[in-house]
């Protein structure tokens, strides 16, 4: 959804801001606009479409200086256009501002700054926010004051940036609920700031992150933090390892060939000093904080999470209640924030979030944090809201996910669970050391197992022709590889357009075996796990009636072979890892697909990397 990057210092923020905005395009907009301060005077540029088409007018029109914001904008209110993209100015020219999220109340603030005689000059609920802001300028309060007072008017939750020509030596930024972060870069005398990290780490990994309901003023050689209602805040400073240069597409053509290429490297930093062979083969996750005591009281848990990041808790939920029996529950976040769940002081709410920042994902753990529950996450950005506001966190160690659709993010949650499930197990005691060593020696196997099914691309490039024409297709997974159908089939239809549907094989017999025939392709996965036998007969009763089978099997089967009309092989793994080795083929299958397709795969229609809106 929506980006944001700011910037003030000695460079041209221009460039520096047009940089960042290219580095966030993977979050979905549908236009873009700049402001930079030049000769005292705020100047805009806006422009619908893509980034290319903003560059274009500044190449024409050229603006420089050093100190701007920038927005990339995912439409809520009013059309795409450049008059409805940000950055919005104030009557008198003197602020603009970028924003993410809605104001909930922009109808009813609109119409009292209209009595006032204010014209507005889009339709967006965000212009109301500056010429709030005007307001309170003109009428003698300084900036921050000014902001401080807008904001106290505003529903619903933001990411706000604003810059003042009356006040050149900073740059305001605020956050309220849950409507996407706001990161502050530090550099040398410059400061940068950004909805994410990827759009300021090549320039800085020193970041500071800005929690619910605190502004911070940005100079080019300071920060000051404070609360809405203005208590200073002791600030901690965070060194982000991610590498800048994984956040470029390198020798791939796009951003999800790469991730994908990428997961047996993921999958080795996820594993990497959380599991103590010198000391029995046991699992540290040290940033979780879970002791012998709290581990034995737990009396369930329930996953929260959305999209890709929910299918890989449903693979949590087999391995949780299979090595440490705990009940375990996966509810979607925007169903569990709504339905009232029973949770108290022994549940554990654990969320699941590649960005940390999806909206319903962070509601629902803020209605989990008031019924007492205790609060895990698993993510992958670093300092997200979903890691801080847990009691602990897993982190994915997968390094920036650009791509849109999901990958490397979905396989290191299924070792992060694997891992957390031996943990509670051996804390509880459900696991004795023979298990705990076979299960941690299997863990092992895993980033070359996934390194083998990346090597067989070649095979998924002689399928995805025969699929690329198709308007339906059906994965069918059972057990363990259930979630794997649904991601399969997520990943098709999010970026090739190819109507498919994930479904749990043993539920064919109760209606979808009607849909059936020689135009339905169905995709099998029949890994040799202890489902192998029921998905087997699985794939006869949709070759008796003329489906076209392509299975996911492991290496050397020749039952399935001879049945299905194509195999996709993948290397025999352990059953409780094999939804990694068996999603990877896939991915790559949706991949390739959609690339066949010539659709753009990174930022595919109507989606957004970071769901930061309800
Ligand atoms: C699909 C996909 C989405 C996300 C979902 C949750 O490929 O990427 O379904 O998994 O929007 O996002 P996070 O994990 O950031 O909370």
């Amino acid at each position: 959804m929506c980006g944001i990057v700011g910037y003030i210092g000695s460079l041209d923020a221009t460039q520096v801001i047009l940089n960042g905005l290219k580095r966030l395009e993977y979050r979905g907009y549908d236009s873009a606009g700049i402001a930079v301060l030049q000769n005292e005077e705020i100047e805009i540029r806006r422009e619908a479409g893509k980034l290319i088409n903003l560059q274009r007018l500044i190449e024409i029109n050229p603006l420089s200086g050093r100190i701007g914001i920038g927005h990339t904008r995912w439409a809520t209110h009013g059309e795409p256009s450049a008059r409805n993209a940000h950055p919005h100015l104030s009557a008198t020219g003197d602020v603009v501002v970028v924003h993410n999220g809605i104001v909930e109340n922009f109808l009813e603030l609109r119409e009292e700054l209209s009595a006032e005689g204010v014209v507005f000059r889009s339709d967006t609920d965000t212009e109301v926010i500056v010429h709030l802001v005007e307001r309170y300028l003109s009428s003698g309060t300084d900036l921050v004051e000014a902001t401080r007072k807008a904001l106290s008017l505003l529903k619903g939750a933001h990411g706000i940036v604003i810059l003042s020509s009356r006040e050149p030596d900073k740059i305001v930024t605020a956050r309220i609920g849950n409507a996407g972060g706001v990161v502050i870069g530090i550099g040398d005398e410059e400061m940068y700031l950004a909805s994410d990290l990827p759009a300021i780490l090549e320039y800085t990994q020193r970041v500071v992150f800005l929690e619910s309901r605190q502004m911070a003023v940005a100079y080019q050689d300071k920060l000051d933090i404070k609360t809405l209602d203005g208590k200073p805040v002791i600030f901690e400073e965070h060194q982000v390892t991610w590498d800048p240069i994984s956040a470029e597409k390198g020798e791939y053509r796009h951003f999800m060939e790469k991730e994908i290429h990428e997961q047996a490297r993921s999958l080795t930093d996820t594993i990497a000093g959380r599991v103590d062979i010198e000391d029995g083969h046991r699992v540290r996750l040290p940033e979780l904080n879970l002791t012998r005591e709290f581990a034995k009281r737990i009396d369930k848990i329930i996953i929260i999470a959305c999209g890709t990041a929910a299918h890989a808790g449903m693979v949590g939920k087999i391995l949780i209640e299979r090595i440490s029996r705990i009940p375990v529950e996966v509810d979607i976040a925007s169903e569990f924030r709504y339905r009232d769940p029973i949770v108290d002081q022994d549940s554990v709410v654990l969320a699941i979030s590649q960005s940390g920042e999806t909206a319903d994902t962070l509601a629902a753990m803020e209605e989990a944090r008031r019924k007492g529950a205790t609060l895990w996450s698993i993510v992958n950005v670093i300092g997200s809201q979903a890691m801080r506001s847990a009691d602990g966190y897993i982190s994915m160690q997968c390094g920036p996910e650009i791509g849109v659709a999901s990958t490397k993010a979905y396989t290191a949650p299924l070792v992060d669970l694997y891992m957390l499930a031996i943990l509670i197990g051996d804390l509880r005691g459900t696991l004795n050391d023979r298990a705990r060593e076979q299960l941690i020696a299997d863990l092992r196997l895993i980033p070359d197992l996934a390194g083998r099914c990346i090597e067989r691309e070649d095979g998924i490039k002689k399928i995805a022709p025969k699929l690329m024409n198709t308007n339906h297709c059906l994965f069918l997974g059972r057990g363990i590889n259930m979630p794997t159908a649904y991601e399969g089939a997520l990943k098709l239809k999010e970026i090739s357009y190819i109507h498919a549907e994930g479904y749990p094989a043993g539920e064919m017999k109760h209606g979808p075996i009607a849909l059936i025939d020689e135009a339905m392709p169905i995709v099998v996965i029949a890994p040799k796990d202890p489902w192998y036998e029921k998905m087997f007969s699985q794939i006869e009763q949709a070759k008796a009636r003329d489906g076209s089978v392509i299975a996911v099997a492991s290496d050397g089967d020749e039952l399935i072979s001879n049945v299905a009309d194509h195999v996709i092989w993948v290397p025999e793994t352990p059953w409780m890892l094999s939804p990694v080795t068996t999603i990877i083929p896939l991915q790559m299958l949706a991949y390739n697909i959609a690339a066949l397709r010539g659709l753009d795969v990174d930022q595919p229609r109507n989606l957004a990397k970071s769901v930061t809106v309800e």
